[in-house]
């Protein structure tokens, strides 16, 4: 099972990117967790674009999200509203449709950012996604610059992320059993 990880944040000391980081490392035998790291590289989304050819960085993105078994989001709050450069991203598969009936859970490294986190998954509900909340986990990271590592290392942390990746991993299943 291949989970594409992504990271609402492109800054270098993310939070919510070392938590995707450390479910990378704490993935159970039969899951890999990769991070997508193009979201910096992708155009502004214009409908005058999508068409065919669509731009390289965009065949990339969705030839990832296409290949995924699931995706996990780990997303800051800007503004009340999910950062621009995710919203752009998704708004580049909804014609797409890479997003129809896939697997999303969400692993945020804060619980203060409600209202983005709304949106998120309002925007791929609206896309089929199937969102699992069951997997979700909500970690209340306090430590500005905390690492993949140390969030591993944190037996409360780690044992939460655990316990989601398994939780996806059972529904997963379950799910592809039952098509
Ligand atoms: C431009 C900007 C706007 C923000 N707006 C909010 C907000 O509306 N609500 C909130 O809870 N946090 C807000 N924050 C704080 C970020 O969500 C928070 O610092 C988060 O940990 C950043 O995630 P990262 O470490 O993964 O980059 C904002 C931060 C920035 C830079």
């Amino acid at each position: 099972m291949h989970i594409l990880g992504i990271s609402g944040s492109l800054r270098a000391g993310s939070l919510n990117t070392s938590v995707l980081e450390a479910a990378a490392s704490l993935a159970p035998d039969g899951m890999a967790v990769s991070l997508y790291r193009g979201l910096a590289g992708l155009p502004h989304f214009n409908p005058d674009l999508d068409v065919e050819p669509a731009p390289p960085a965009v065949v990339d993105w969705r030839s990832l999200l296409k290949s995924a078994d699931g995706v996990l989001f780990s997303v800051p709050e800007y503004a009340h509203g999910v950062p621009g450069s995710l919203k752009n991203a998704l708004d580049w598969v909804v014609g797409s449709g890479e997003f129809v009936d896939k697997p999303v859970a969400f692993f945020h490294a804060s619980p203060r950012g409600t209202f983005a986190h709304a949106l998120l998954a309002e925007t791929l509900t609206v896309m089929s996604a199937r969102l699992i909340p069951e997997a979700n986990v909500t970690l209340s990271i306090l430590k500005k610059g905390i690492t993949a590592d140390e969030i591993t290392t944190d037996a409360a942390m780690s044992g939460a992320l655990r316990e989601g990746l398994r939780g996806f991993a059972r529904r997963r299943q379950s799910a592809s059993l039952s098509t």
